[in-house]
């Protein structure tokens, strides 16, 4: 099933083009990886994926199943793209809860047992302001995932993480891939493409250019 289409996107910003007549398709059930110099469009591709930014010509098509009735954003959708701004005075909880009541669709044991699966201590009394970088990439990725959302957008997953951490992570992102959930991510890492995606783009000349993964071993 296509999950998400490109379809002839450009975008610009200011006059210079980040996308010309970009194509590509996302099915169900792969993890994909996005591969390109900062700067490149990694980011952007993924704002408009999530609705958040609106290309200048051609469309991202959602699968109807995915198409939220109220807004233009697509549902079930976990998502990091730039760090969500968080309250630095209260703990990891306390952010995650703040986030939770949004939709209101979990419990507090839920996000409990998403911070252990992350590597975090729910129970942990220290303010978010004090937080390390890796940790505070642990919020978000507890964030992204807490709801069980079906489709994951993850830009720079596991950024300033511990290797450990990172073992763990992936093999919770192809845990949940087995169960059938779309994954979309891009990693300065090469280990993290290697082992984790199906199928890779790479961002060349301003398109999203298919690369063999296989043809790399
Ligand atoms: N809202 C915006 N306004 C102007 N320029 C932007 C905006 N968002 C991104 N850009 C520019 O688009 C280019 C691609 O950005 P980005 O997608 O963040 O790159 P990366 O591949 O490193 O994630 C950069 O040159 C960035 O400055
Ligand atoms: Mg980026």
């Amino acid at each position: 099933m296509k999950l998400i289409e490109v379809v002839n996107v450009s975008k610009s910003f200011k006059g210079i083009q980040i996308f010309n007549q970009a194509n590509a398709v996302f099915e169900q059930g792969n993890i994909y990886g996005i591969l390109g110099p900062n700067g490149s469009g990694k980011s952007v591709l993924f704002k408009l994926i999530c609705g958040f930014i609106k290309p200048d010509q051609g469309d991202i098509i959602i699968h109807p199943s995915y198409r939220s009735r109220r807004a233009d954003f697509p549902q079930n959708f976990g998502i990091i793209i730039d760090r969500p701004g968080y309250a630095a005075g209260l703990t990891g909880f306390e952010n995650l809860k703040r986030w939770a009541e949004i939709r209101n669709q979990i419990k507090d044991e839920d996000i409990k047992r998403t911070m252990r699966v992350v590597g975090l201590d729910p129970d942990a009394r220290q303010k978010m302001k004090s937080y390390s970088l890796g940790m505070k990439q642990k919020i978000a990725f507890a964030q992204a995932i807490m709801e069980n959302q079906q489709v994951l957008i993850l830009d720079e997953p596991f950024n300033a993480m511990d290797v450990d951490s990172v073992k763990v992570l992936r093999e919770l992102l192809i845990k949940y891939k087995q169960e059938g959930r779309t994954i979309i991510l891009t990693s300065h890492n090469e280990e993290d493409i290697e082992l984790l995606c199906d199928q890779v783009y790479q961002i060349r000349s301003h398109k999203l250019v298919p690369v063999n993964t296989m043809a790399k071993v």
